[in-house]
């Protein structure tokens, strides 16, 4: 039988999040929470997953999965086509929002922020590290453009497999890593009866503030 949707609901009880757990910076919020998702988050769920969220030129929002695939002190970095759907959004608009959701952990973190594109040779670095198949990929697939059949993506794959067929494929122009650069981070811990915690970092002429939200 089919669950009524006006009833699908779970009570948040696991954790909660106070002010005088949570350090004074979100970077080092986010790696404990990143590596208690790891330990704790049981695949299907990939702990990197997030919704990234871009807008066009017209203010129309667009959101799609995508994985994290760095961190460091600048920002979260992320790795794409450039010439894709998202590419063309953020190059009109270098704006973008990310969320992360871990069920098990009954976490959210929000994070959102200018996104710049990372050097060539950072690209480069971490497309050399993908497996063959994911590197001719991305020379063969023209993301987000209509195709016309499965059979049409094949043969694009052919005609790569046979460009590469005496040489490593190096990393095509249009395809490369975005860092967002984080304005703001908030860290959501779900509580009982909807009453939720949540600390909102906010960076304010280069120093973090924090605030809590109402749920
Ligand atoms: C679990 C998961 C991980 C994904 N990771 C990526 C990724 O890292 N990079 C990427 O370009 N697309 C990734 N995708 C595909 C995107 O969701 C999306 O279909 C694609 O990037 C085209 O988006 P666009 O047309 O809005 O540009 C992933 C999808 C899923 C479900």
């Amino acid at each position: 039988m089919t669950q009524s949707l006006a009833d699908m609901r779970r009570d948040y009880t696991r954790d909660g999040l106070s002010e005088d757990q949570a350090p004074a910076e979100p970077f080092a919020l986010f790696h404990q929470w990143f590596a208690d998702a790891l330990k704790t988050e049981q695949p299907p769920v990939e702990a990197n997953a997030m919704t990234l969220a871009t807008v066009d030129s017209d203010g129309r929002p667009h959101c799609r999965i995508l994985l994290l695939k760095g961190l460091d002190e600048q920002g979260f970095t992320f790795f794409t086509n450039y010439d894709s759907a998202k590419g063309q959004q953020m190059a009109a608009r270098p704006f973008a929002a990310m969320t992360f959701f871990w069920p098990t952990l009954e976490r959210q973190v929000r994070i959102e922020g200018r996104v710049v594109k990372v050097t060539p040779q950072e690209s480069d670095a971490y497309y050399q590290v993908r497996p063959l198949g994911s590197r001719l990929g991305a020379w063969a697939s023209p993301q987000s453009r209509v195709i016309a059949d499965r059979a049409e993506l094949q043969e694009l794959l052919k005609v790569t497999e046979a460009r590469f067929s005496d040489s490593q494929p190096n990393c095509p122009e249009h395809w490369g890593g975005y860092r967002l650069l984080p304005e703001r981070i908030e860290f959501w811990q779900g509580r009982s009866s909807r009453l939720h915690d949540r600390l909102n970092y906010r960076l304010q002429a280069e120093r973090w503030g924090r605030e809590r939200l109402a749920p």
